[in-house]
């Protein structure tokens, strides 16, 4: 099982969140990733989102996002993503559960199992679903519901090796899942920062950036096998 954040794709060019630089510096949560902010000015709800988009266009998985994909070669590979690109799946991992939705989808206003592929130059005002209401990015914004959690914590109770990569583990309900791992079962997290968590006694902690600490250890798994 591999839990992923922001700081798995930083080395294929797309900003964390929360680090120095990162994207709450430069906008603000309530101005473009709540849904009042959706309804107070979607235009901006919509410029943000779209210049994400336009950057996972042109950015490329990194060594990282590569090696979890070799790791099928030899183990059943689960990946559960806070992320919101797409590099999982263009490095060629099967199973993939993104639990904040997807930057190359939109949705509709009014039912959010009306799912389309995002244009390719973005979404705009007046863009419209098959009832004829406003698209949406297919983004869960915070105060929204995460529908994908009782999937994800289920997958998590099923873990023998938990991989966490690349996540601060400050927003819930996500952050919750790795206290689903079953006692015993090994937690790895692989992050440059510190842990600031008592309960990672129990992780091993691989201090460093993804696209270098996930081959070596996807390497070394390998050679378990
Ligand atoms: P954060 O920005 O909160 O955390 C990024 C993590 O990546 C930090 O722990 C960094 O130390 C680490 N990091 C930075 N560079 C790295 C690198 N090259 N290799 C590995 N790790 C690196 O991002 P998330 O934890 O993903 O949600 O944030 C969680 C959620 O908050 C996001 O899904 C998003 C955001 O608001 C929504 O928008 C709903």
């Amino acid at each position: 099982m591999v839990f992923t954040g922001a700081g798995m794709s930083a080395e294929s060019g797309l900003k964390t969140f929360r680090d120095s630089g990162g994207l709450w510096e430069d906008h603000r949560i309530d101005d473009v990733a709540t849904p009042e902010a959706w309804k107070r000015n979607p235009e901006m709800v919509l410029r943000f989102y779209n210049e994400r988009y336009r950057q996972l266009r042109q950015a490329e998985p990194n060594g990282a996002h590569l090696a979890l994909a070799k790791l099928e070669a030899a183990y059943n590979v689960q990946i559960i993503t806070q992320n919101v690109d797409d590099l999982h799946e263009r490095a060629g991992s099967c199973n993939i559960l993104h639990l904040h939705g997807e930057l190359t989808k939109c949705r509709s206003n009014l039912d959010e199992n009306v799912i389309y592929p995002m244009p390719p130059s973005g979404l705009q005002i007046g863009d419209l679903c098959k009832f004829g209401s406003q698209l949406r990015p297919h983004i869960v914004w915070f105060g929204e519901p995460v529908p994908a959690m009782i999937q994800a914590e289920k997958l998590v109770a099923e873990a023998d090796l938990l991989i966490v990569i690349g996540t601060s583990l400050i927003v819930y309900p996500a952050a919750g899942l790795v206290f689903q791992a079953k006692p015993g079962v090994e937690i790895i997290i692989a992050d440059p920062g510190e842990l600031n968590y008592t309960l990672w006694d129990r992780a091993k902690h691989i201090r460093g950036n993804a696209a270098t600490t996930i081959p070596i250890l996807v390497e070394e798994l390998l050679n378990k096998a």
